[in-house]
Parts: C-alpha cells; structure tokens; sequence
C-alpha cells in the first residue's frame, strides 16, 4: 500500500457535483452511496437524492442541513466523497462522518488518508468527537476506523458504532 497518497479534499460545487455522481455510478454500489430508496438502481429518485444531499451540505456544519460534504481527489482525481454531520442531540460537540470511495480507488491508503484529512475539518470546527457508524459485516470500513483511532462497539442492530475522541 502506497503510505503517502497524494489525497486531498475538495467543496462538492455545481462543477464537481456531476462527476461525483458519474463516479458513483461507474464504479460504487447504490447503497454505499446513498440510503435504501426506491429501486435497486440508480434511478430518479436516487439520482434526486444524491443531488440535494450534496448542494444541502455545501453550506457546511453550520449551515441548515448541519451537513458538510467534499469530494476526495487523489493525484488530481475524482476518488470519492466523505461528509460530516452534526450531532445535535449530544452533550459535547459531536459528528457523525461517512465515506465511499470508487472501488478503483480502494486498498491504496486512500481512505485513510481521506479520513484523517475529514477529522482535521472536523477539529477546526470545533468537534470534539467523531461516531460513524457501518454494517457488521463490513471489514474493510471497521479496520479504516479502528487504524484512524475509533473505537469499535457492536450494537444490536447488525451494525457497528466507531467512536473517535479528537
Ligand atoms: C471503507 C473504504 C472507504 C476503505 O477505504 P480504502 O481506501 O480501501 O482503505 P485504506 O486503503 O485506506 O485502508 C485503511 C485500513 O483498512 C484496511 N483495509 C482496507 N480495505 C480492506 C480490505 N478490503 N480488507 C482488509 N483490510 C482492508 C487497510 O489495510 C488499512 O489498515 P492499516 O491502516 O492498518 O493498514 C472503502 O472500502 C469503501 O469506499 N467502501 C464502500 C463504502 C463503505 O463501506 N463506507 C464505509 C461506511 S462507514
């Protein structure tokens, strides 16, 4: 695995938006994208979420939607995306983070570079603690999280919640 990456993180704006999606669809499951809706495919209503999930979280942690999306590029290409979240309802500053990347872009320290790229934002925001969360049967995103410092506890639900203190 490459140790250094050339990976860095961009806003998703009217420009990106379109090559993410292409990306997404060439070479990422629907579900790892976006939530369970509609058909298996990426249909209208997939392709409509996607668009408003990412120009809602242009405006950032603070903005409506408490929502914050980049685009991850690696060597100047499109990889992936991560986001960040607001945790209203927690007693210290807290967010919920996410990632997907191209399955051409995975195995190759990408995602941890991606990862410790969104906790910095994360920092210089004023979060103080980051969960995500994934299913138990995914390997790949459980050794990502525990190699950036999470703390993996198994809920009862199939999933797991990784927790990392900043
Ligand atoms: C999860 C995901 C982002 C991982 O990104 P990645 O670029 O492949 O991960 P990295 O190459 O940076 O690897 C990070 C760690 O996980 C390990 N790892 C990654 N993929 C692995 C795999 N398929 N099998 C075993 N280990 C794996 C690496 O060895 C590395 O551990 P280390 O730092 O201790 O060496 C990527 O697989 C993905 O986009 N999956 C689909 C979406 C998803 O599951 N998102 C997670 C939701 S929280």
């Amino acid at each position: 695995m490459n140790p250094s990456p050339d990976v860095s993180l961009v806003d998703v704006d009217e420009t990106v938006l379109p090559e993410l999606l292409e990306l997404a669809k060439r070479d990422a499951s629907p579900d790892e994208v976006a939530p369970p809706a509609g058909g298996p495919g990426w249909d209208l209503e997939r392709t409509g979420w996607f668009l408003s999930y990412h120009r809602a979280a242009a405006d950032g942690l603070d903005g409506p939607a408490g929502e914050k999306s980049w685009a991850v590029l690696c060597g100047g290409e499109l990889a992936g995306s991560v986001r960040l979240k607001q945790n209203a309802a927690a007693a210290v500053p807290s967010a919920e983070a996410g990632i997907w990347l191209g399955r051409s872009f995975r195995s190759r320290g990408i995602g941890g570079a991606a990862l410790r790229l969104l906790l910095a934002e994360a920092r210089r925001a004023g979060v103080g603690c980051v969960t995500a969360r994934t299913l138990a049967g995914n390997g790949a995103a459980q050794l990502l999280l525990a190699s950036v410092g999470g703390h993996i506890t198994p809920d009862d639900d199939g999933t797991v919640i990784a927790v990392v203190e900043l």
